[in-house]
């Protein structure tokens, strides 16, 4: 490393904390000091690379310093960086709720905005709650989540999340969620299938459903894929019978797409695999392209009118100072253009196959089970490993141009939608080799 990067990690290590990592762990695994990206690809101060595997937390899309959003972020420049949201609106925050509305088929016509994912999460959790309660519903105060769940790191979002390493500190200060069984297709015994897991699943929802759904507002899901949970992935079966059952037995259905929206899962949402719409639906991480903090629940009309009203109490009095962002909405928008003018579900399509090809050696692997593939998602499980297995990984992988971070034992990649015929091979190629070396130990 030269003297330069020294410097910068020596400065970033005694001022800045760092998010997820037990600061500690620098002492032995070095910083990575980013000095630009292109493309797909990170270049440290020294001239190295790297591919951003996991899209950089799953947010970058069209790669680092993408022209067409560099663009958009220019000319939204020079007219309006920020007005507050409330008594003012700005041509960004109606186009973006608009085509976000449109995406929906208008069934989710109406958008909330925030920064963060987990702020989108408490935004959801608290309308299901206030709309029960301006229904005259007080005794729905409850939500339900999945074993396995994320949803973010504030207290209202880590109630509903369910990964101990994240949660068991701040138990005490956490409201109890109930939790149901994943419909994690892994689970399948005995011969049964993707379908019989998720009806499996459904059955425990239905259970606590008959038991106390006069308590319940709503439920929360990851979509098709629980991510942060190892990419647990389920059949969307599962989303079909839940939606049938938030009917019958009056509770909202939260899809938190933050994640898996944006044509990650091969669908613009998640949920058009299973023919469901939600009563409310979060987005962040790949809406703005990966630019900037931009999140949004969408909710349908049902919800809105249940706060529509003269009386100031029943409105949904809540706010964060960069509500609908004008540069963040433009990068969404900018974003948006691309899906469109680039036929981008069809291209990730011809992309995804390529990879899957490319990763065959993997899936094929004597030390890998459970190789699964949704849309861009790639994920396998890495058997006899012990826990260092994932900073070890890490640590080789950037030693080989990679940016891939294993959760526990499952390697997954989340790259980018604008790999080139070379990315796909150097990726392919050196996941395969990071492995072989890795649990070699
Ligand atoms: C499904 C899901 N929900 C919520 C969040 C939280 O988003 P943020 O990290 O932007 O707060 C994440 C983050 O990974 C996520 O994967």
């Amino acid at each position: 490393m030269s003297n330069q990067s020294r410097e910068w990690v020596s400065r970033s290590l005694a001022s800045v904390w760092h998010p997820c990592t037990q600061m500690q762990h620098h002492e032995t695994t070095p910083l990575i000091p980013v000095s630009h990206g292109r493309g797909a690809w990170l270049y440290d101060h020294d001239g190295r690379r790297y591919l951003d595997a996991i899209s950089s937390w799953w947010v970058n899309l069209f790669g680092h310093a993408n022209p067409r959003i560099n663009a958009a972020l220019r000319d939204q420049l020079e007219k309006l960086e920020h007005a507050m949201l409330a008594g003012f609106t700005h041509e960004p925050v109606i186009e973006l709720s608009e085509r976000l509305s449109a995406a929906t088929n208008h069934h989710l016509g109406h958008a909330f905005y925030a920064s963060d994912g987990a702020s989108a999460v408490e935004i959801a959790l608290k309308m299901s709650f206030h709309s029960w309660r301006n229904r005259g519903r007080n005794e729905k105060q409850e939500f339900v989540c999945l074993q396995g769940s994320y949803h973010g790191e504030t207290i209202g979002a880590l109630a509903v999340t369910d990964v101990a390493l994240f949660k068991d500190a701040y138990g005490p200060l956490l409201r109890a969620a109930q939790t149901v069984m994943s419909p994690d297709a892994r689970q399948a015994v005995d011969g049964e299938t993707a379908q019989d897991v998720a009806r499996r699943a459904a059955g425990d929802v239905e259970r606590l459903f008959q038991q106390k759904s006069e308590k319940i507002a709503a439920i929360i899901i990851e979509p098709l894929v629980q991510c942060a949970a190892g990419m647990a992935m389920h059949d969307p079966l599962y989303l079909q019978l839940v939606r049938e059952l938030c009917d019958r037995y009056g509770v909202h259905l939260i899809l938190d797409e933050i994640a898996v929206g944006c044509g990650r899962t091969g669908t613009f949402f998640a949920c058009e695999q299973a023919g469901v719409r939600p009563d409310f639906l979060t987005l962040s991480k790949g809406i703005s392209g990966g630019y900037l903090p931009l999140s949004v629940v969408l909710s349908t009309d049902d919800v809105y009118q249940a706060f529509y009203s003269a009386d100031v109490t029943r409105g949904f009095l809540h706010s964060h100072s960069y509500t609908g962002n004008p540069l963040a909405c433009r990068a969404a928008l900018a974003t948006l253009d691309i899906f469109r003018e680039d036929d981008v579900l069809a291209a990730n399509q011809s992309l995804a196959d390529r990879i899957t090809t490319a990763l065959a050696p993997l899936r094929g692997h004597a030390r890998v089970k459970h190789f699964r593939q949704r849309g861009m998602i790639w994920a396998f499980d890495a058997t006899d490993v012990d826990n260092t297995f994932s900073r070890r990984f890490f640590a080789n992988a950037t030693q080989n141009e990679l940016l891939l971070r294993p959760i526990g034992s499952t390697v997954y990649l989340m790259p980018p939608y604008i790999l080139t015929d070379d990315d796909v091979h150097v990726l392919a190629d050196r996941t395969l080799a990071v492995f072989e070396q890795t649990i070699a130990g």
